[in-house]
């Protein structure tokens, strides 16, 4: 399965559920409540979405709007620790569960968001 079948079998509208449940969670997280801006979870929640919309095949609004990704140095502001990264997982894991993609686009997406977020580190504990 390429990337363009994971956005034929996702969609917009299944990364707007999955991230819809993904930024649900997190201004009660006690580890990355803290990280994100309050006053802009929106702005947070659509620049993923975009981003994920984009890196799946679908329109490339991201890069339109923000350029190039560069995740690691757009994310060397925060404090990404293992328990940072391992906590995101964990929503993100909690998000993919409520979207209730087919199987394998499930643990293809698991697979992707592991190895992003394990890049993302840049504090040792
Ligand atoms: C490892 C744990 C992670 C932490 C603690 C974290 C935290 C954050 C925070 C605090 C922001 C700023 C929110 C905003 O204003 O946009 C952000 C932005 C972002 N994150 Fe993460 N993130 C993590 C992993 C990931 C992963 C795995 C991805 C992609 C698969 C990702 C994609 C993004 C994107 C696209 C943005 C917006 C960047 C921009 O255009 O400014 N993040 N992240």
């Amino acid at each position: 399965m390429d990337d363009q079948e994971i956005f034929a079998a996702v969609g917009e509208d299944g990364f707007r559920r999955l991230v819809a449940a993904f930024y649900r969670q997190v201004p009660g997280d006690a580890i990355l409540g803290p990280m994100y801006p309050p006053d802009d979870l929106a702005g947070a929640e659509q620049r993923l979405r975009d981003f994920l919309v984009g890196r799946f095949g679908g329109p490339p609004r991201y890069m339109e709007q923000r350029g190039h990704p560069r995740l690691r140095m757009r994310h060397a502001p925060f404090a990404v620790d293992k328990a940072a990264r391992d906590r995101w997982l964990e929503l993100m894991s909690l998000a993919l569960d409520e979207a209730q993609f087919p199987p394998e686009v499930d643990a293809l997406l698991r697979e992707f968001f592991g190895a992003v977020a394990t890049m993302m580190i840049n504090r040792q504990e």
